[in-house]
């Protein structure tokens, strides 16, 4: 086999790694799922998900991915082909959460644009300019191919040394605005309420909708279930200290996701703005925030708007990769041809996701693609990937070697490694399942049980017909 590249630095690793995990899903998402679901209790079990079950299976990806030197499809097939399907499932995720996220990542490019030329100037007006720009059958379009675009030039070029050294300085940077965000929220009048409604939790507010969202929230923000983070293991060299890797990562991510809720909520508190508002949270609070900030605020905003950009780009490029690697190792295609191909699916799939919004274009079971892509990888795939790794790691491959890989053959410490395997094992399969078949159950009342049920059925096809992929 021939040798396999690695990141240049221990920090390159966990800058890229990291880049991939901080993203929309931090800083658009986070808050408006929190706010969809009841605040408090749902940030609670947010955070529980993230230590037990998205740190072990960060853990699990990176190490599985390291050990066999192969991206995610490869590396299942390589131990037994009848997993291979897990692998491809990953694909089908990317595919899918790519069929969205470039929709979002064209509103935040759209948006530094339009705080240049005078979205700021009237503060009153923001609200309704975010709603009549996304829902513009054409617009909104533009912006989602320009920033495709983005992610096609960074990724035909290869893993790209240039933006991870633009997010070397933008995240730090995004980092800094948001508790420039943060900090001006808190200080507005009536804004303590808003960090009640983030911390407080209310358990009353919970029912099987609302932890699975908190799961799904969890792995979507820390790029897991999908194979990501296998793919980025495999570059990793047999010297990291994976532990400590998994538990930056997960610690950064999480951060980012806790400090974009304090930057959000009391300001939206103070301005009356419904913690429900939904997906334009971001893009309507933060320029109504700095348009009360005088001259500096449209030079912050157009700062954070930005760095939102990169972040959703270093995270975007990591979606394209995956079903990119896949193209090129098991499908024989060259790097130019398995990004274009890819692109332009992607490019049709947002383009059904952008026209939803508006309440354009086809619909399932009342559902508009936007939604059903998100459904389907947020509440499922992306969970029951996590569920079925655990089962890979804890069943089918051996203690002793995933001691080995994890402890760099007993030369790093890691005192945890019984709970961790157990966790990995029993309790993580178990959790998830309980968890996916409450939600969907309680799905049927919200009128998203159907197509949950739809991907479940996809997973049982795929796995039937796993020796043929
Ligand atoms: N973690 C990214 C975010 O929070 O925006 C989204 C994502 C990237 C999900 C890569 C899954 C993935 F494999």
């Amino acid at each position: 086999m021939q040798k396999r590249e690695n990141w240049g630095s221990k920090i390159g690793f966990i800058m890229a790694a990291a880049g991939s995990a901080v993203g929309l899903g931090n800083i658009w998402k986070f808050p408006f799922t929190a706010g969809d679901n009841g605040g408090g209790a749902f940030v609670l079990i947010y955070l529980v998900f993230v230590v037990f079950i998205g740190f072990s299976i960060m853990l699990t990806e990176f190490g599985v991915g390291r050990s066999k030197e192969l991206a995610a499809v490869g590396a299942f097939k390589s131990v037994d082909r009848r997993w291979t399907f897990t692998g491809v499932l990953g694909v089908l995720s990317g595919f899918l959460i790519m069929g969205f996220y470039p929709v979002v990542g064209g509103w935040a490019l759209a948006y530094v644009f339009k705080v240049v030329t005078g979205l700021l100037n009237n503060p009153a007006l923001i609200g309704d300019s975010f709603n009549g720009f996304i829902t513009n059958p054409g617009l909104p379009l533009i912006w989602m191919v320009l920033y495709l675009i983005l992610n096609v030039v960074i990724v035909v070029k290869g893993i790209s040394s240039g933006i991870e050294k633009a997010g070397k300085i933008l995240m730090p940077l995004l980092f800094g605005i948001l508790i420039i965000i943060a900090v001006r929220g808190l200080m507005l009048p009536g804004a303590m309420a808003g960090m009640e409604f983030l911390f407080k939790p209310d358990f009353s507010k919970v029912n099987g909708s609302v932890i699975l969202a908190a799961l799904g929230q969890a792995f979507f923000s820390l790029s897991l279930g999908m194979g990501c983070m296998i793919t980025y293991g495999s570059y990793l060299s047999k010297k990291q200290n994976l532990v400590q890797n998994a538990a930056i990562v997960t610690a950064m991510d999480t951060s980012v996701a806790l400090l974009a809720g304090i930057a959000m909520f009391p300001a939206m508190f103070a301005f009356g703005i419904a913690p429900t508002a939904g997906p334009g949270l971001v893009f309507v609070v933060v320029p109504t925030l700095f348009a009360e900030m005088g001259a500096l605020g449209p030079v912050f905003a157009l700062l954070f708007f930005i760095a939102l950009t990169v972040a959703a780009l270093t995270s975007s490029v990591s979606l394209l990769e995956v079903v990119v690697a896949f193209l090129i190792d098991e499908k024989k295609f060259t790097r130019k041809k398995a990004v274009f191909s890819s692109a332009t699916i992607m490019a049709l799939l947002c383009i059904l996701a952008s026209l939803s919004i508006g309440g354009l274009g086809p619909k399932l079971f009342g559902t508009g693609a936007f939604d059903i892509f998100d459904l389907l990888t947020d509440k499922i795939f992306l969970a029951i990937g996590g569920m079925l790794l655990c089962i890979f790691a804890g069943w089918r491959l051996k203690k002793k070697d995933l001691y080995d890989e994890i402890t760099n053959n007993g030369t790093v410490k890691f005192g945890l490694f019984g709970v961790w395997y157990a966790l990995v094992k029993y309790v993580i399969p178990v959790t998830i399942a309980i968890v996916a078949i409450n939600g969907v159950r309680e799905g049927f009342a919200s009128g998203s049980g159907p197509i949950m049920v739809i991907g479940l059925v996809i997973i049982a096809i795929f796995a039937g017909i796993s020796k043929k992929l």
